[in-house]
């Protein structure tokens, strides 16, 4: 026999050790000890389900238990000793549960694969993340909603291509941004019944021969479902993709709302004051306020995307079952988690301590001539053709920039040489307000509309509060 015999879990077939080269670049240490907790958890489902079904016995369930607790102490603590060499998260509790448990340590992996065990770790780990999304979400979407509470009444341009092109009214634009979020938290409710799917039992790959019961593992761990198909169990990793686009849509909506934030807190928009508290300053210019948070929220987004381009291309033509490429779907996820979650608490803060500046929206309707629409439908309303209505109203913009006048400050004469349908009651519909009040469709930007999208906010949110999330 060359060489020493290695001391590895896996190393019975083997005569000599693992390169060092190869020990480094093979661990998974660095993501997967994130699943340790996870870890334990599915343990202890499985060492309970190998009792009560005698397979093991119920004092060796119980060392294995107390091994398992000891454990979980000693990572809380930080005392947990990680030995690289072991390879994986999985493979070093085993080895400290044998050192801690004995004879009943090594009969924990009865009837269990690694594969079908980072399975479930994986979709415990997914499981808890996307919950905590949800919470996070509804977090930001609170704020969202009572910021629109506060300035019902405030109005502010509504833009298209960046140009100011309607008048709004602020409670409108932040609510929009509480619908793209309420979809993700919505996504997320979809898609937790296919990540809380137990695949404990389907062994490496074909099942086992032990009289296994998977449905008593799943309800151990709180799962409602078990693996239909072993082979699928094994290798499926849908469940983190899914995870990874709703992270990737999230922080895409981040990123605007984020974007709304730079734009705003510029001078030139001067909509918005950051509050002191998620905001940076310059080293050098003393007068800066930098909205630096929403700009790494907007940064971060790619990171994001890159994670779900990566992983689903590690996924791409692997065949059945489990190879060791599906190793590398920790890191894209754990990051991504780390991102949004971050992200999303962030920007939840920043909306609850932002402050609006109503007069600075008010002077940016004015100069945008945002009532020139109103202007054109006034006409309409009065015979003229839609087409004629829109050059006058242009011309009539025309003039009024050139005096520097808005044009409710142009003169009824004045008005009346452009178009003898246009009567004093023209100044009634150029105002702002009023040209809100008027887009009283259901989900416009009228006041009737707003307030019943706010109660139906409000009703969204009580009902996933009090219910299932
Ligand atoms: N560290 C591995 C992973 O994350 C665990 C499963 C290993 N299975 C195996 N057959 N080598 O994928």
């Amino acid at each position: 026999m060359k060489g020493k015999e290695t001391d590895k879990l896996w190393g019975g077939r083997f005569a000599s050790e693992t390169s060092s080269v190869v020990e480094e670049f093979t661990q998974s240490l660095d993501y997967d000890r994130f699943l340790a907790l996870h870890d334990l958890e599915g343990s202890r489902a499985h060492a309970r389900m190998l009792a009560n079904t005698g397979i093991i016995t119920k004092d060796e369930l119980e060392q294995i238990l107390s091994g398992l607790d000891r454990i979980q102490d000693e990572l809380e603590q930080d005392k947990f000793f990680w030995d690289p060499g072991l390879e994986d998260v999985h493979m070093n509790i085993e080895r400290r549960l044998t050192d801690l448990a004995g004879a009943p340590g090594q009969k924990l992996h009865t009837g269990r694969s690694r594969n079908d065990q980072v399975a479930l770790d994986f979709r415990l780990y997914t499981a808890a993340a996307l919950q905590e999304w949800q919470q996070a979400l509804k977090e930001l979407i609170q704020a969202l909603l009572e910021q629109a509470e506060t300035h019902r009444d405030a109005l502010l341009p509504g833009y298209t291509h960046l140009q100011p092109a309607q008048p709004v009214c602020l409670a409108q634009h932040l609510l929009a941004y509480a619908r793209m979020f309420m979809r993700d938290h919505e996504r997320i409710e979809d898609a937790l019944p296919r990540v809380k799917v137990s695949p404990l039992g389907a062994a490496a790959l074909a099942g086992t021969t032990y009289p296994l019961e998977p449905e008593q593992v799943a309800g151990y761990v709180g799962f409602e479902k078990v693996f239909k198909n072993s082979m699928d169990a094994v290798s499926d990793r849908d469940f983190v993709l899914e995870g990874l686009f709703i992270a990737s849509m999230t922080m895409m909506h981040l990123s605007r709302l984020g974007e709304e934030f730079i734009l705003w807190s510029n001078p030139g928009f001067g909509f918005i004051i950051l509050p002191d508290a998620f905001s940076t300053g310059s080293s050098i210019m003393p007068q800066k306020k930098n909205p630096d948070v929403a700009e790494l929220v907007r940064g971060k987004t790619g990171g994001v995307y890159g994670r779900l381009m990566a992983l689903l291309t590690t996924m791409k033509a692997l065949p059945l079952t489990y190879n060791r490429d599906m190793q590398e779907d920790k890191e894209p996820f754990i990051e991504a988690h780390r991102c949004v979650s971050s992200s999303v608490q962030v920007m939840a803060g920043m909306v609850a301590q932002m402050e609006f500046n109503r007069e600075r929206m008010l002077g940016a309707l004015k100069e945008g001539y945002l009532n020139a629409t109103e202007l054109a439908d006034y006409l309409v309303a009065r015979g003229m053709p839609f087409r004629q209505a829109h050059h006058i109203t242009g011309r009539l913009v025309a003039y009024a920039e050139d005096k520097g006048l808005g044009l409710e400050d142009v003169d009824l004469e004045t008005f009346r040489a452009f178009s003898e349908l246009i009567h004093s009651d023209v100044y009634h519909v150029l105002d702002y307000e009023q040209a809100v009040k008027r887009r009283g469709t259901s989900g416009g930007t009228g006041p009737a509309s707003v307030e019943e999208q706010i109660k139906d906010i409000h009703s969204w949110m009580d009902k996933k509060n009090g219910g299932s999330v």
